[in-house]
């Protein structure tokens, strides 16, 4: 079971698939967690072998270890960028855990609405995947504040694959149906049977950027208001994890809130956030 909890079939069994060794799943495994945070458990093993096979057969390499040497040297960082692009996993859907924007739409925007002087609302969708938290954030944003606010939202993510696909916009009609229908109706365009697209202005308001969460200094000029940071620290470690918790910290307002995944609650041990409900927290 892969760590969305499908099912991936990998032969293994194959005369044509390449045995990734113990020692060169290491190898990767180090360097992953090094560079990204991603901590790939042994029991991983097989899943990585099942995602990089088709890599390995494109470049006609015979190892893993030849892989690993090509990626580390290649300059161009067009490998790396391939790696990630197979190694993280994107899952996400439209109104992911949906307790948390009703949280954010009765209480947080609310507060920022009576406390922001400059009609600037600053929001980060870290770890964004393909676009579906950030739109979410953006729609009900624009239900809230009027025209004249600067409602744009921050959206990173690691993989450019997912930011590619985020900034086309185009999304499965059975993928928006737990949409409202005035969101469906204002902010999406039918392109055919199977597909929608976002609109301009939607499109627009996000900013979607390659960030990696494990970079030594954030670069943002100003705090956000609010940071969403879901269902991605549960593939660091307890050491990552924390000390990722203190960077977002300081890059939040007095006030301002962190949204995590609903399995990646925070302990008090961990931080100085008051926990608002779960997996929400305030600085204070
Ligand atoms: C499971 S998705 C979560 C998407 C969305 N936040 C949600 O909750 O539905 C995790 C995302 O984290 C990204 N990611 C993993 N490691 C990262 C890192 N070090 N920096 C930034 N993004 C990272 C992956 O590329 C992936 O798109």
């Amino acid at each position: 079971m892969d760590i969305n909890g499908s099912f991936v079939k990998i032969d293994t069994t194959s005369p044509f698939s390449i045995q990734l060794k113990d020692e060169e799943f290491r190898l990767l495994a180090t360097f992953i967690k090094a560079h990204y945070g991603i901590h790939l458990k042994d029991e991983k093993k097989a899943l990585v072998n099942g995602r990089l096979q088709g890599v390995l057969q494109s470049l006609n390499m015979k190892s893993f270890k030849e892989y690993y040497d090509y990626m580390v040297a290649d300059k161009s960082g067009d490998a790396v960028l391939t790696l990630v692009n197979k190694i993280t996993t994107n899952h996400t859907y439209f109104m992911r855990e949906s307790d948390h924007f009703s949280f954010l739409k009765s209480h947080v925007l609310p507060q920022l609405d009576k406390t922001i002087r400059d009609k600037d609302v600053r929001i980060w969708c870290a770890a964004c995947s393909s676009g579906e938290e950030a739109y979410t954030l953006a729609m009900l944003v624009n239900d809230h504040f009027p025209m004249d606010w600067d409602k744009r939202i921050l959206a990173t993510d690691i993989s450019t694959k997912v930011l590619n696909q985020a900034i086309e916009g185009i999304y499965g009609n059975d993928r928006l149906e737990d949409l409202p229908k005035t969101w469906l109706n204002t902010y999406f365009r039918r392109l055919d049977s199977e597909r929608s697209v976002a609109s301009d202005s939607l499109k627009d308001q996000v900013i979607f950027r390659r960030f990696n969460l494990m970079e030594e200094n954030f670069p943002f000029k100003k705090r956000f208001h609010v940071i969403f940071c879901r269902n991605v620290m549960i593939y660091f470690d307890q050491e990552t994890k924390t000390k990722l918790i203190h960077k977002l910290y300081d890059c939040l307002e007095w006030g301002g809130y962190l949204f995590v995944g609903h399995s990646e609650s925070i302990t008090r041990e961990e931080t100085r956030f008051k926990t608002m409900m779960p997996a929400v927290y305030q600085k204070v």
